[in-house]
């Protein structure tokens, strides 16, 4: 039986080119959104991935969610990956409280909520794959980022302390720390600010999504089964 895979913010950006990449790799694949209903159903009509919308800030939601995925693919998650993530970019000084409330319940809270909800039936299998989706401002801090970097740092601190809880289990828990990829995320930075960012990128240019979804179904493999509470920088040799 194909191992199932679920993938939340799945139809779009980074997570459409993992949703594509681990269904070519054989893959039950599930692909999770939040609300843009009409690029899902083009993601699904392009690629045949099923597609479920909920939204992972919501801990009720994303029980519901998960039993719904469980139900359509037959079996329980083998393989999760946490990559819904958004942007509420701000100067902290100007930061609104819904900015931070929001980065840190979607991008931070869901990586526990979703996890908490798979986590018990790998446990039971004695197979897991967790791959969490970071960044590499979640490793050095950026400037407007403060909501942004604080939810991908703390992913970071959760991986490790769930790859310690789980390495006894056949369950690993491991991180990827994307550096700029081009998608509609990075796409939005104003010019001035992308040419500046792109100066301190050894390579000079931004990654692409296969460059991220090659990173994610090495870890998802069987055979990284010594592989646990790593963050691997997958971003050009920025912050070496
Ligand atoms: N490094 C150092 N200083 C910077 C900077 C940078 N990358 N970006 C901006 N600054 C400085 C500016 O020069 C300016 O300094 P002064 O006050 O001394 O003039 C100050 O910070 C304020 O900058 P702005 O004038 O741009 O302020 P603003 O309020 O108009 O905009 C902002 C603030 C919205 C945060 C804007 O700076 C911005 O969009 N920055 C880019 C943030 C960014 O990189 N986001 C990444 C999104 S993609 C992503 O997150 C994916 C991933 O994982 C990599």
């Amino acid at each position: 039986m194909k191992k199932i895979a679920l993938v939340t913010g799945g139809t779009r950006g980074i997570g459409k080119g993992i949703s594509v990449a681990l269904k070519q790799a054989g893959y039950a694949v599930a692909a999770n959104y939040n609300s843009d209903f009409k690029t899902a159903e083009q993601f699904h009509a392009e690629t045949g991935i099923p597609v479920f919308s909920w939204d992972v800030s919501s801990y009720d939601a994303c029980a519901k969610g998960v039993e719904t995925v469980c139900e359509e693919m037959g079996g329980t998650v083998d393989i999760l990956v946490n990559n819904a993530g958004i942007t509420k970019d701000s100067m902290l000084h100007k930061m609104d409280v819904s900015f931070w409330d929001k980065v840190i319940s979607t991008n931070l809270n869901s990586v526990f909520y979703m996890t908490r909800l798979v986590i018990p039936s790998m446990r039971d299998k004695k197979f897991g794959r967790i791959i969490n989706i970071s960044s590499v401002n979640g490793l050095k801090g950026q400037v407007g980022q403060t909501n942004y970097s604080a939810a991908k740092a703390g992913i970071i601190g959760f991986t490790k302390a769930l790859a310690l809880e789980s390495a006894n289990k056949g369950i690993t828990v491991n991180a990827i720390a994307p550096g700029y990829i081009a998608t509609d995320m990075t796409n939005a930075i104003r010019d001035d600010i992308k040419e500046k960012i792109t100066d301190t990128i050894p390579m000079k240019r931004f990654g692409n999504v296969e460059e991220i979804s090659n990173a994610v179904l090495f870890l998802a493999d069987e055979k990284a089964s010594f592989i646990t509470g790593v963050t691997l920088s997958v971003n050009g040799g920025q912050y070496l």
